[in-house]
């Protein structure tokens, strides 16, 4: 039987009934009052899920476009950036300040680890002249499953005076973010992601130290300007024909976020997680990150185990049990595979997923007791 896909990659990810029939309705116009109602209840709830009063900007684009929207709004040619890189996503943030003429430096680590916040702070502290204007980094690193301990990290940021800039696109409500506790400058984040609507918008959100050195930028973005953008936020409004049909789904899949409340999503985002983990190690695999410390909520990164390829596991998991997982990225294609447990994804979702992943083990002659990646699961998620 067809029509029954389980989209189980890190974005896009499922989408409740509620947002698809909320998006299948006819498009309002972008200057009605109606949508400017919708917009009010956005740009509000929006900073509920950000932890921040600071406005929140939405562009009609993937998240990629917030993270240039982002730097595009910062820098000048020359300023110093610092990019903490721990996988693709890390790296991005690097390409775009290169590409918008920055001087950029970068403290990496292997793949499958995480930013020790005493290395950076190491690196700030030699800094004596303050020549780093902007620190990047990126809380949850989709292509590896790792998380980086971005409160630790920011703190230290803070104390060097340079300005941190966190991509929040498969964390935000997935796991504890909080910007203005923590003193995050730019925070960006996507649609298809934990916010559980399709691809096609992105969020930004700033504080006030960033809007400072913004009106200093000399060619800010035309499209992503911030201060266009945010006059249009204090009106309702948004600069530019908008994604109307995705915002009118936005504003539902706010509302469910509200319903649940932040605390139970991340919580229910962990608990899932974690007892994913045990049920894959229950049935002989391994894990591409074995320290449960910096194990992204959001994200699983698998090792095939011998003699069973990526490709295969995919492939049969799609073919027979319609769900669709995740390949490794660039250095990472068919070493590893990745499960998605990010937005709209319930206890029952993992229970599916680890038994078609059995069975799909089972077909391709993986050793192991079948039935114990479930039980393992169940008895977690029980506790
Ligand atoms: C952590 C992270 N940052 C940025 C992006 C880029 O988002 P997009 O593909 O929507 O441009 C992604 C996409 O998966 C991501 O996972």
């Amino acid at each position: 039987m067809k029509d029954k896909t389980f989209l189980m990659i890190p974005g896009p990810t499922p989408v409740p009934e509620r947002v698809l029939l909320e998006i299948a309705k006819h498009p309002m116009g972008h200057r009605s009052s109606e949508f400017s109602k919708i917009l009010e209840s956005v740009y509000s709830d929006l900073k509920y899920v950000f932890q921040t009063s600071n406005d929140v900007l939405v562009y009609t684009s993937s998240g990629t476009g917030a993270m240039d929207a982002a730097l595009s709004n910062l820098i000048n040619p020359g300023d110093k950036v610092l990019s903490l890189v721990i996988g693709n996503f890390g790296q991005r943030w690097a390409e775009i300040a290169k590409a918008l003429g920055a001087d950029v430096e970068t403290i990496e680590v292997e793949p499958g680890n995480a930013i020790n916040p005493l290395v950076l702070k190491e690196r700030l502290d030699k800094d004596v002249n303050k020549e780093i204007k902007i620190v990047t980094l990126t809380q949850n690193e989709t292509s590896t499953g790792v998380t980086n301990d971005v409160k630790t990290i920011v703190s230290y940021i803070k104390e060097h005076g340079a300005l941190s800039v966190v991509d929040g696109v498969t964390s935000l409500g997935a796991m504890t973010c909080k910007m203005d506790e923590w003193g995050i400058d730019v925070l960006i984040s996507g649609s298809q992601k934990g916010f559980m609507i399709p691809p096609g918008l992105a969020f930004l959100a700033a504080s006030e130290r960033a809007w400072a050195v913004h009106k200093e930028c000399q060619r800010p973005d035309f499209y992503f300007n911030w201060s266009t953008n945010r006059k249009s936020v204090l009106e309702n409004s948004t600069a530019f024909t908008p994604a109307v049909s995705l915002i009118s789904g936005l504003k539902v899949a706010l509302e469910m976020m509200k319903e649940e409340g932040l605390e139970n999503i991340i919580n229910r985002h962990t608990k899932i997680a974690k007892a994913l983990r045990k049920a894959l190690r229950a049935i002989n695999l391994k894990l591409f990150v074995e320290d449960d410390s910096i194990a992204s909520t959001s994200i699983t990164a698998i090792l095939p185990p011998e003699n069973v390829s990526v490709p295969d596991i995919r492939k049969v998991l799609k073919n027979d049990y319609d769900i669709v997982v995740a390949n490794g990225q660039n250095q990472l294609k068919d070493k590893i595979f990745r499960m998605g447990t990010l937005g709209f994804v319930s206890e029952r979702d993992a229970i599916t997923a680890v038994g078609a992943l059995e069975a799909t083990l089972h077909k391709l002659g993986h050793k192991f007791e079948l039935g114990k990646g479930v039980a393992t699961l169940i008895e977690e998620m029980n506790k």
